[in-house]
């Protein structure tokens, strides 16, 4: 009998990570190494990591724009799923990070197709000219997601892919005695998308909950 919805267990969670790309010794060793040297912990799961590697794959991403690198674990990972001329810029505000993330870049298989610039990316972002992104993900400070969407409408070419992680916030998203302002940020956030005309939108249940939409073109 088919469902509109199979429930995932843990042992069917384990099963689908079976089947998914399994995230690699260096990318292990960097969630270490960042713990190691005092960063907070890394806290993509692989299976988010490989959703966006392929995502990005199947939309022939070139351009990619990261907000939010900490040790560069996303970085890397997107990274892996562009084209031959493809690359990320991934802004970071804590120049520690950024300098951990630059070192891990250069170890990694990446090494020439990513950039770290750091500074508050609600400035830096400026530095993107308009519709000059294939795809965005955001992943900084949740109380800044809205400033980062609307930028993020700006600098994303027609029919760009706008990610965006943490939009289930463990649960709380849907808890109504939730009131953090992280959860405040990520509601905003969330209105905010779905009050935007030519957005088409998911909210993916891998990791903390992925949001993914697209900028339509031709417009809906
Ligand atoms: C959740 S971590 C990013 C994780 C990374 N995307 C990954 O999955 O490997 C969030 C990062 O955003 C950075 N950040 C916070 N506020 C920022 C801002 N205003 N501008 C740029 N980066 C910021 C933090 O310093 C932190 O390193």
């Amino acid at each position: 009998m088919s469902k509109l919805s199979t429930p995932v267990d843990a042992a069917l969670f384990d099963f689908i990570r079976g089947e998914t790309i399994q995230e690699d010794d260096l990318l292990r060793d960097l969630r270490q190494a960042a713990l190691a040297a005092g960063l907070p912990e890394i806290h993509i799961a692989p299976e988010q990591a490989a959703f966006l590697q392929i995502l990005l794959a199947a939309a022939r991403a070139v351009r990619v724009v990261e907000i939010g690198t900490l040790g560069g674990y996303s970085a890397i990972s997107m990274a892996r799923g562009l084209a031959a001329d493809g690359h990320v810029i991934t802004h970071e505000l804590e120049p520690k990070h950024a300098a951990f993330a630059e070192e891990w870049i250069a170890k990694s298989d990446q090494k020439d197709r990513i950039e770290v610039r750091v500074g508050d990316a609600h400035e830096t972002l400026a530095q993107h000219a308009d519709g000059t992104a294939d795809a965005i993900f955001i992943d900084a400070e949740k109380e800044g997601y809205v400033d980062y969407l609307v930028q993020s409408l700006r600098i994303l070419r027609p029919g760009g892919i706008l990610l965006a992680d943490n939009v289930l916030d463990g649960g709380e998203i849907n808890d109504p005695n939730a009131n953090s302002p992280r959860v405040r940020g990520l509601r905003d956030f969330l209105k905010r998308v779905r009050t935007t005309k030519h957005l088409q939108r998911i909210i993916v249940p891998v990791g903390d909950g992925c949001l993914v939409a697209v900028k339509s073109w031709p417009p809906m």
